[in-house]
């Protein structure tokens, strides 16, 4: 049985850490590509680590890890290479690519070479069909690959290689790629600068500029922001809408007279006064708060009420529900859902699987109708 490094404690602790006393199961995804990253896979140790520092029981850590793709259930090699064949990438020579690959390496999907250097697996879209067909090393994206190109990649990999990918970083293990996939940064010396988009990525943002739309205020060139100027650029966001907030106003009114901003429901908003448009009206500096806008875009014409955008008005409803507290409803559930003998939550005891499989049984004596049932889902009711 594995016993997990003191780095890798020391960072589940630092995760952890990072979501409220009381929603620590969240944690669960970045963990386990943790225990990924000391091990290569996720193992019934990596398993039991995550479930021991959450307070879950091991089911529900499994059920997770069995459930995304990204967690590997057996050993896996230095290099992950992942060949799409989903529709896009397929109709372009993405299946030859995978099948010229599995020759080669002599090895399926889900398999690693001998040397335990490289697992070969087929993916299905990999969100860059723009792109295709593509592979990706490590979650690193080669484009427009051939078989002559993709195995010119596993040949240099064997070789003890980097090749470079065609965008983003330069190439790292799987296990250093899964600690940057827990949430630590790339420390390579300017790794993140690697490689810029490509063309087709560009492409909206080309158009964009020969017909003279821009959207104000967006800056391409935008820095990635530190966690903590982050967190005081919401401060300040956030209290300056505060600080933007009108007097409240008599109850009903604005519903009436309807959201977006404080055009009337009869009313068009000023885009659509000047021009019959309802798309937003881009010349013109964006008066309308980001959560307005984003009600619209979902909903672009059911002008959408938002609780607390400057300038908006929620209808009150003396028929609706008061809000239940979110703590009070977590709290019922969980007094609804007794915790199993060993103070887990209920499900992993085996006296209960059993007294379960002894009521199913007994079930199908009393009813040979419900035999089918009991053994399928372990209960006879
Ligand atoms: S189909 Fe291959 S990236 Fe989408």
């Amino acid at each position: 049985m594995t016993t997990f490094s003191d780095e890798t404690r020391a960072r589940a602790r630092e995760i952890i850490a990072r979501y409220p006393a009381d929603r620590s199961r969240s944690a669960l995804l970045p963990l386990l590509h943790l225990v990924q990253s000391e091990e290569g896979y996720v193992s019934p140790a990596g398993v039991e680590f995550c479930a021991e520092v959450l307070g879950l029981n091991k089911a529900q850590v499994g059920a997770v890890a069995t459930f995304y793709t990204m967690y590997k259930r057996r050993p896996t090699g230095e290099f992950l290479v992942s060949v799409c064949t989903n529709t896009m990438c397929n109709v372009l020579g993405g299946q030859e690519v995978y099948d010229t690959l599995a020759e080669h390496l002599g090895v399926g999907h889900d398999e690693t070479t001998a040397d335990g250097k490289i697992t070969l697996e087929h993916a299905e879209c990999l969100a860059a069909c723009d792109y295709g067909p593509v592979m990706t090393v490590n979650y690193d994206f080669f484009d427009n690959v051939d078989p002559q190109s993709a195995l010119g990649v596993v040949e240099e990999l064997k070789a003890g290689g980097r090749p470079m990918p065609t965008r983003g970083a330069r190439l790292c293990t799987l296990k250093e790629m899964a600690v940057q996939l827990a949430g630590f940064a790339d420390e390579r010396e300017g790794a993140v600068a690697d490689g810029g988009p490509g063309e087709p990525t560009l492409r909206g943002l080309r158009l964009a500029e020969q017909h003279g739309i821009a959207v104000p205020g967006f800056d391409p060139n935008t820095p990635i922001r530190s966690k903590a100027e982050a967190d005081k650029a919401a401060a300040e966001a956030k209290a300056k809408a505060e600080a933007a907030k009108p007097a409240p106003a008599p109850t009903g009114s604005a519903v009436a007279s309807g959201t977006p901003g404080n055009a009337g429901v009869g009313e068009p908003a000023p885009a659509e006064r000047a021009t019959g448009s309802t798309a937003p009206d881009v010349k013109s500096p964006d008066a309308k708060s980001p959560e307005i806008r984003a009600a619209e875009t979902r909903q672009p014409d059911a002008r959408t009420a938002v609780a607390d955008a400057p300038g908006t008005k929620v209808p009150t409803d003396p028929t609706a529900p008061a809000p239940r507290d979110a703590r009070e409803a977590q709290a019922a559930g969980t007094a609804a859902n007794a915790p199993a003998g060993d103070g887990k939550p209920a499900g992993d005891e085996a006296g209960a699987q059993q007294r379960n499989l002894k009521e199913a049984e007994a079930g199908a004596g009393s009813n040979g109708a419900g035999s089918a049932v009991a053994s399928e889902t372990g209960v006879q009711k």
